[in-house]
C-alpha cells in the first residue's frame, strides 16, 4: 500500500492554508492565479493597461496582436457549468494566436469519469498545456492544483500555470479583475464611490473576490454596501479582510437605504446550485429583484453590473428588455471586457512582457 503524503490527506479547502501562491509583485510570468490577494495595485494597473491596449487593437481590427502567444497551449478544465468564463478564456487565447485544448466532450468524458482525482487530472493536463483554466466546485481546488503543478514542474523541468475560473463558493479572481477594469472604465477612480453589491453575497464567489480586490486597489472615501437577506450575508472572513484594509462596510437587507446613493450597483444571481436544502432557496429566491422601477431609484450616473448569467433576479424577459436599453446597464460591456482582461492576463503569465 502506498503511504499518502500529508498533502494528499488534506481536504481541498485546507490547501488554502497549506499553499501560499506567489504574489505577482510586478512579474506575472509563470505564476498561478488562484486569489486576488496575489495582486497589488501596480499589478492591476499594468494588467489593465495591457487590456486597454488589446481592446483598442482588437476593436480597430489590428491582427498583429494575434501572434503574441503563438506556440502556446491553454487547456480548459471545467467541472462546473460556464459560458462566459470558459468561452472568453478560449477566445482570448485564440485571439492571442495560441491554441486551446479540452477533453473531447468536456470533463465528463475525461478520466474523471473513471474516478481520477484532481491532482492526477491536473498533472496530466500540465504535460500538454502551458496554462490550465480550472473551474471546480470545491473551495481551494485551484490552490491544490497549484501545489501539485509546482511539484510536477520540478520533475518535468517546465512550469504550467493554473488560472482559477472559480472555485466553488470561494473566489473568482479573473472575474474580479474584469469587474474592476469595467468600474474604472466608467468611473476613472474608486475614490468617493459607493459600491453596492446585492443578492447572494454568501455563495457568490464574484463578490468575494471583487470586494477584496477593491480593498487591495485602495481608494479614499470609498464605501461598500452589502445588501442581502440575513441568511446570505457576505462571509465574515471577507468582511474582516475589508475592515483590516480600512474599508467602510455597511451590511443591510434594505436596498432602499442605499440604492439612491450608489455609484456602482453590482447585482448577483441567487446561487441555487449551492443550496443543500431546496426550501432554503425557495425562502430567499424572490428577494432583491432588479426591475426598471427599482433602477428608477438609482442615480443617473450610476452603473448597473452583473456577472451573469441572470435569472429571475433581473425580473422578467420584458424587464430585461427595458434594463438592457438603460444607459446605466453595463453588464454586456463587462462581459466583453472579460475577454480583454483574460487576454492580458494570459499573455503576461505566458511570458509576453510588452503589449
Ligand atoms: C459567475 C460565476 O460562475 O461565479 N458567473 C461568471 O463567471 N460570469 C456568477 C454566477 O454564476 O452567478
Amino acid at each position: 500500500m502506498i503511504a499518502l503524503t500529508q498533502a494528499e490527506r488534506m481536504t481541498t479547502e485546507q490547501y488554502i492554508h497549506h499553499y501560499t501562491p506567489t504574489k505577482i509583485d510586478g512579474d506575472f510570468v509563470g505564476k498561478h492565479v488562484v486569489t486576488v490577494e496575489q495582486f497589488a495595485r501596480p499589478d492591476m494597473e499594468v494588467l489593465f493597461q495591457a487590456a486597454y491596449t488589446l481592446r483598442k487593437r482588437i476593436h480597430a481590427g489590428d491582427r498583429s496582436v494575434l501572434d503574441l502567444c503563438a506556440g502556446k497551449v491553454m487547456a480548459t478544465l471545467f467541472f462546473e457549468a460556464s459560458t462566459r468564463t470558459d468561452m472568453s478564456f478560449q477566445a482570448a487565447m485564440l485571439r492571442l494566436g495560441g491554441e486551446v485544448i479540452a477533453t473531447s466532450g468536456g470533463v465528463q468524458f475525461s478520466s474523471v469519469y473513471k474516478g481520477e482525482n484532481l491532482p492526477d487530472t491536473i498533472r496530466a493536463v500540465a504535460c500538454y498545456a502551458d496554462a490550465i483554466v480550472l473551474r471546480h466546485p470545491e473551495v481551494g481546488s485551484s490552490y491544490q492544483a497549484a501545489y501539485y503543478l509546482d511539484q510536477l514542474a520540478e520533475r518535468l523541468g517546465h512550469q504550467s500555470v493554473v488560472i482559477s475560473g472559480g472555485d466553488g463558493v470561494g473566489e473568482h479572481p479573473t472575474q474580479a479583475l474584469l469587474d474592476l477594469f469595467t468600474i474604472l472604465d466608467y468611473k476613472d477612480s474608486l475614490d468617493h464611490l459607493q459600491v453596492t453589491m446585492v443578492g447572494d453575497l454568501r455563495y457568490g464567489r464574484t463578490v468575494h473576490s471583487l470586494s477584496k480586490l477593491i480593498a487591495i486597489y485602495g481608494a479614499t472615501h470609498i464605501s461598500l454596501n452589502f445588501v442581502s437577506p440575513d441568511a446570505l450575508q457576505m462571509p465574515t472572513n471577507v468582511v474582516k479582510f475589508l475592515n483590516e484594509s480600512g474599508i467602510q462596510v455597511n451590511q443591510t437587507s434594505e436596498l432602499n437605504e442605499v440604492i439612491g446613493e450608489s455609484d456602482v450597483i453590482y447585482w448577483t444571481r441567487i446561487q441555487q446550485e449551492r443550496f443543500a436544502n431546496p426550501a432554503d432557496y425557495d425562502a430567499i429566491a424572490d428577494h432583491f429583484i432588479m426591475t426598471p422601477s427599482v433602477l428608477a431609484g438609482a442615480k443617473d450616473e450610476a452603473i448597473l453590473m452583473h456577472p451573469l448569467p441572470r435569472k429571475h433576479e433581473m425580473g422578467t424577459p420584458a424587464d430585461h428588455d427595458v434594463l438592457d436599453n438603460d444607459a446605466r446597464s453595463v453588464y454586456f460591456n463587462q462581459m466583453e471586457n472579460g475577454m480583454f482582461v483574460r487576454m492580458a492576463l494570459l499573455a503576461k503569465v505566458l511570458g509576453v512582457r510588452e503589449i
